[in-house]
């Protein structure tokens, strides 16, 4: 097998199929209409994408509720019309990661309903985590666990004879029963729809919640008025991170490898998406016979302070070095507010604001935030590992923050009692075409989410050939980014003062490709006789980085 291993270096650009692209003019997009935009890709010089669920589902969790794990559901295509994506992302050089949701399945599965019809005790209660009540008559819930969509994660069933029966657990929403995974005909079954999707051509696979398919034995109480945002360690809490998950990847990585291709760089891979701390906890994932990689969302979190990004990336390389496995970046996907808008507010440490944006929260500032964002994408970029990019920011969008209350589709805003906004606002159909209906999303008006007005101005084609643009700064810093190898390279840090994140990234070239980030301070001089590759902002050589802004110089 070749040495290259593609993915310890990959930009991996995240499609949320709903709203890519609609081939046909439903207002939801499809996988004809991404089969079609593929090129755009290319162009813009990503090396895979990922693909969140596409599969049979009724939507409760925008596809994260999975009723059929082998098929594609009517709103997005046919299997055949999955076929023809892969083939045509291979065409253009481009490899394909596809989502599987292992925690839990969509109450609409055959084995859920399958379940709610047999009797407690049945084999096919064993394949969810059912559980007696508490309390006298087994009305009060099993345990104190809360689902992370707001409530209680337990909800009880009506038995066959109508007398109220047992209770199943759910960490999310209600229609996605967890998986027991202590039974081996869970393992099994995932296990084959691993192999299902490598067959029909996956080059990896994205992990849903891949800290939680484990739970500790008994089901014991969560700790009391602990919330897990501000634990230490996210085993603290009995349903994640616990030590039985990595047996299971163990297990997958085995799959993986034996379906590597003849020839060069044949990798298939598995990324976790596991929020995780600490940073060891989380580099176990990528021990050499578990997983590829694992989602690293502390830097997604870090707030914009240069010593406090710097400790971030510090400890994130450190945390994976024991086990020679390339760490990732991320600043955006379908869960976060939009990078361009959650650094358009005051820097606070710890405040995500992972409840959304709405019309009358506080509003961020655009521009400041949109220039940031271009420069911790620079940043980002530059750093050693494999980074993924959310569809959407190569253009600067911004999160919607307008969205009408009613339009809102994640199960967040109703959960919480319309306390969290939840995660529509990243969630927007894209722009292509200033001028065309919906623009340019697909042949009609419609789309299932309102776009706001200022989409219109940063479509793709308003973007394209545009000095200066964000679309071609995102080309411009993946087309050094395949030149240089950054990404294969060892980071040192520079001093040059309080405000400036700065490090060197050796290259293959030779020459070290230096990094400058002016993370809110006056303008940061440049060394002596460098040359500027690129900028995230205009940039005056004389003068140096401006506030918020990033550049590589060599
Ligand atoms: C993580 C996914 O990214 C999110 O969108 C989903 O709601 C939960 N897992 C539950 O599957």
């Amino acid at each position: 097998m070749s040495k290259q291993q593609w993915w310890r270096d990959a930009v991996i650009y995240q499609i949320y199929p709903r709203s890519w692209a609609d081939a046909d003019g439903d207002g939801m997009g499809d996988l004809p209409g991404i089969t079609a935009r593929l090129p755009h890709l290319a162009d813009l010089g990503v090396d895979a994408v990922w693909l969140s669920p596409f599969y049979t589902s009724p939507q409760h969790d925008a596809g994260y509720d999975v009723a059929d794990y082998r098929d594609v559901d009517p709103r997005f295509g046919t299997l055949a019309d999955y076929d023809a994506m892969v083939e045509r992302a291979h065409e253009l050089g481009l490899r394909v990661v596809v989502d599987i949701v292992p925690n839990h399945s969509s109450s609409d599965h055959p084995w859920f309903q399958a379940a709610l019809a047999a009797s407690p005790g049945s084999p096919e209660r064993a394949r969810y985590v059912f559980r007696e009540g508490r309390g006298e008559n087994g009305d009060e819930a099993p345990n104190n666990w809360l689902s992370n969509f707001g409530g209680p994660a337990w909800e009880r069933v009506t038995e066959a004879d109508g007398s109220p029966g047992q209770w199943y657990l759910h960490l999310f929403d209600v229609t996605q029963p967890d998986f027991e995974w202590t039974n081996p005909e869970v393992g099994d079954e995932m296990e084959s729809v691993l192999r299902f999707w490598l067959d029909r051509g996956a080059d990896g696979f994205r992990i849903d919640v891949a800290h939680g398919l484990v739970k500790v034995a008994g089901l014991p109480d969560a700790p009391d008025g602990h919330e897990i945002a501000d634990a230490e360690r996210t085993a603290d809490f009995p349903m994640w991170d616990q030590p039985g998950v990595h047996d299971i990847y163990r297990r997958w990585r085995k799959v993986t490898d034996s379906y590597a291709r003849e020839g060069e760089d044949a990798d298939r891979i598995l990324c976790a998406e596991a929020w995780v701390k600490p940073s060891e906890s989380l580099a176990l994932y990528v021990r050499g016979d578990e997983l590829h990689q694992s989602f690293n969302f502390s830097f997604l979190m870090s707030p914009w302070i240069a010593r406090e990004m710097q400790q971030v990336i510090d400890d994130s390389l450190r945390a994976v070095e024991e086990y020679a496995a390339p760490q990732t970046w991320v600043l955006s996907n379908h869960d976060v507010v939009r990078h361009a808008s959650r650094l358009g507010y005051d820097p606070v440490p710890g405040l995500l604001r992972m409840e959304g944006v709405g019309a009358d929260d506080p509003q961020p500032d655009a521009a400041v935030g949109l220039r940031r964002a271009r420069a911790a994408t620079t940043v980002m970029l530059a750093l050693p590992g494999s980074a993924y990019l959310y569809q959407g920011e190569e253009l600067g969008l911004p999160e919607a923050t307008q969205l009408p209350d009613d339009a809102r589709e994640d199960p967040t805003w109703e959960k919480s009692g319309h306390t969290s906004r939840g995660r529509d606002g990243c969630r927007v159909p894209i722009p292509w075409e200033g001028d065309a209906p919906a623009f340019g999303f697909g042949p009609s008006a419609e789309s299932w989410l309102p776009q706001p007005p200022v989409y219109g101005d940063l479509a793709v084609d308003r973007q394209t050939g545009v000095e200066g643009s964000t679309l071609e700064l995102y080309r411009t810093l993946l087309r050094l980014r395949r030149e240089l190898r950054p990404g294969r390279g060892e980071l040192t840090w520079l001093d040059l003062g309080e405000h400036a994140l700065a490090f060197e990234v050796s290259t293959e070239s030779g020459a070290p490709l230096r990094v400058i980030a002016n993370v809110g301070g006056d303008p940061v001089p440049l060394p002596e006789g460098v040359q500027v590759l690129v900028s995230s902002d205009e940039l005056d050589p004389a003068v140096g980085v401006p506030k918020d802004g990033a550049v590589w110089v060599q």
